[in-house]
């Protein structure tokens, strides 16, 4: 093992005030922290309490008065639209600057609430650093989300403000907007005072008298504001994710903690140093487009690539090399999704080897477990560390890889390398009993997790104890299980609960289940993850229908997709569904999802001891093969 990784792991551990005391001294900060690592009455861990900055600040001005007004902040590149924009930090910096005026003068304040809903334009960006800027806390909402998704966040956050571009654009479509955000203010939007509309000339929106603003007009008569100090323990922002219930969880990212845990990743992590340029293909409306697009590499004055576009299709399976060649990317993040479907285009690298790589240092993937087939593919191209990385929306920042900037470990495919500084993770038992190695369990983080993880959930500090704290006295429960190896290799391979991963996006079967039981037809439902070549797993449902069902059971199906599809969005991905007689439950009326997703992928499972009817499994079967979905497993 490598000394130093051994040594800054430790110490990480060991000396926690000690270790993040000295990586914020790399910010600037406008009243020092009192303690590093403290407690409030509750008892919940508080990073940085006492100390006062402004993440807007770290990650533009202080660039600014250093002398990196002339380099390059942002290059958004567009296929979708045939734009290049280049930004420099001076350029940034001053639109933020007037944008946080525009917020000011509707009245937004630090504390309040600006949801955003925007594609990847550049504006996305200013909009969230300018919340940054004066103390408002964004929320940003996936732009391939519907209305019922859009609501249920505004319901939660409550709001002041919404900004929006008029729309996204797909390769085959275009996206409106503003129907989305009317349809869900119908419903929810009691706190929303004013809505900020970006026009984009592919489609205006009608906009509202009263209520609707144009991005530009606002713009024009602005006067650019400056940073407004908040407390390191002040939220940034609230990120919405998966839980197990159709309730999505308002991940908290408190300020000085995110600053510090950027500050570490972005060097120590990714291995990326001032000037370079830093790309993560992913959306704002993920943690990675926050972390790694908005955040990070502006914090330690890099350049950020904004890309709106896809792996594919935009135009072809070269998409993402020219990017690089470009724009001379040097570090590179996306999802193994994204490398299988260029793989399934251009097997041969045949594309790829016509653009000039040689800029790329190292390609980072993470968002699910990259299958070895797709790293080995991948990197016997281009011949640079593929790091598979594991984190999540809480954590906000990676939990175990390999740290380029402390230590090279040799590559093992399917693992995630070993755990981060800062993070002391181990496997445990349904016991809580830690495990051997080579034996899969329960991932868990030991108790107190680093700076810039989510300590509580908006408005549902109960559930954060519930989901993450219960579990395991003194333990972080990730929802992850996955084992050690004997090289102390840690591997990530299914989570716990009824979570799914589709295309790198983290999806409750739960909320998909809401939404196909408010169908009229439907009686009781379950969706389960089915495995799929390039999206890693797609929901399948398995509906059971009212006595009284009126209609074709295919155009049900179809009703229920088209639902679905309306009310959550596209990017659920949910096109496969099977009517089936009964569910299989326990004696007590769980629903084994767990069991119709191993008959569903051709897994081997065994019979349930506490199955109420083994014989619904047959049926089940039965139904699956009727409509030739999925493999069927057998029973072991
Ligand atoms: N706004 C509106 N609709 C969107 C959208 C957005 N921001 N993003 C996706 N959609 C729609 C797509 O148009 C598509 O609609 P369709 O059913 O009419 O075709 C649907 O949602 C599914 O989209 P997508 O997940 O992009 O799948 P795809 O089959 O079009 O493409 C991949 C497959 C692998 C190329 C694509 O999933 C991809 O690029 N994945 C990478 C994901 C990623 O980076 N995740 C980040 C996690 S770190
Ligand atoms: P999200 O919060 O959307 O980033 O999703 C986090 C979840 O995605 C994790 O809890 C894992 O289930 C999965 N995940 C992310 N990265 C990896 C990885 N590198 N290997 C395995 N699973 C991953």
């Amino acid at each position: 093992m490598s000394d130093e990784y051994a040594k800054l792991h430790e110490r990480s551990l060991d000396d926690p005030d000690g270790f993040w005391g000295d990586v914020a001294k790399a910010l600037d900060w406008t009243c020092p922290w009192t303690s590093v690592l403290s407690y409030d009455e509750d008892g919940t861990p508080q990073w940085f309490a006492g100390g006062e900055t402004n993440t807007c600040w770290n990650a533009l001005d202080r660039h600014v008065e250093n002398g990196r007004a002339k380099q390059l902040a942002l290059i958004y590149d567009s296929p979708v639209t045939g734009t290049i924009r280049r930004l420099t930090y001076g350029e940034l910096t001053e639109q933020v600057a007037r944008f946080a005026g525009v917020l000011a003068g509707f009245g937004i304040a630090r504390g309040d609430r600006a949801l955003i809903y925007m594609p990847l334009v550049p504006e996305s960006i200013i909009a969230m650093l300018a919340c940054a800027r004066i103390g408002a806390i964004h929320s940003v909402v996936f732009g391939g989300f519907a209305s019922r998704e859009l609501a249920s966040r505004i319901r939660d956050a409550q709001p002041k403000i919404i900004i929006a571009a008029s729309c996204g654009i797909e390769p085959t479509r275009i996206v409106p907007y503003k129907p989305v955000i009317d349809s869900a203010l119908e419903s929810d939007g009691g706190s929303v005072k004013a809505c900020i509309i970006l026009q984009r000339s592919e489609l205006e929106a009608d906009l509202i008298e009263g209520l609707d603003y144009d991005w530009n007009a606002c713009m024009d008569v602005a006067s650019p504001v400056s940073c407004v100090p908040v407390k390191a323990t002040d939220p940034l922002y609230i990120l919405y994710t998966s839980g197990t219930t159709g309730r999505p969880k308002g991940i908290v990212r408190p300020s000085g903690g995110h600053l510090v845990a950027m500050e570490y990743s972005m060097r120590r992590f990714y291995n990326v140093q001032p000037g370079e340029v830093f790309w993560a293909a992913s959306d704002i409306g993920w943690v990675v487009g926050h972390s790694y697009i908005a955040y990070g590499p502006l914090i330690v004055g890099a350049t950020a690539v904004l890309y709106e576009g896809k792996p594919v299709g935009t135009p072809d399976a070269g998409a993402f090399w020219r990017v690089v060649q470009d724009h001379k990317v040097t570090t590179m993040f996306t999802a193994p999704t994204a490398i299988r479907a260029i793989k399934r285009e251009d097997p041969d690298g045949l594309v790829m080897k016509s653009y000039n790589l040689s800029s790329l240092r190292a390609l980072f993937v993470a968002g699910e477990r990259c299958d070895p087939p797709t790293s080995k593919w991948i990197e016997s191209f281009l011949r640079i560390p593929i790091v598979d990385h594991w984190w999540q929306t809480e954590t906000g920042w990676p939990i175990s890889g390999n740290a380029l900037g402390i230590h090279q470990f040799p590559t093992k495919h399917g693992a995630v390398s070993k755990p981060i500084p800062g993070w002391d993770v181990h496997v445990l038992d349904a016991k809580g009993k830690r495990i051997k190695d080579d034996q899969v369990g329960a991932i868990v983080c030991k108790l107190p997790l680093p700076p810039g993880v989510a300590t509580t959930l908006w408005s549902a500090p109960q559930r954060y104890n519930d989901e993450y704290l219960a579990q395991f006295k003194g333990y972080y429960s990730t929802g992850d299980a996955g084992y050690f190896d004997e090289d102390g290799y840690l591997h990530v391979m299914t989570r716990t609960d009824d979570v799914i991963n589709v295309a790198g996006h983290r999806l409750s079967t739960g909320a998909i289940e809401e939404v196909i039981a408010s169908h009229e037809d439907v009686a009781e439902c379950a969706v389960v993850g089915l495995n799929d070549e390039i999206k890693g797993q797609v929901p399948l449902g398995l509906i059971v229908l009212k006595v009284d069902a009126e209609g074709a059971l295919v155009s049900i199906i179809e009703d229920i997709v088209r639902y679905v599809r309306e009310s959550m969005g596209a990017v659920v991905a949910f096109k496969v569904a099977v009517i089936v007689p009964r569910l299989p439950k326990t004696r007590s009326g769980k629903i084994l999802r767990g069991t119709i997703a191993k008959i569903a992928n051709g897994e081997k499972y065994l019979l349930p001891a506490t199955i109420e009817d083994p014989d619904v499994l047959d049926e089940i079967k039965q139904g699956l093969m009727e409509s030739k979905i999925g493999v069927l497993g057998t029973r072991g």
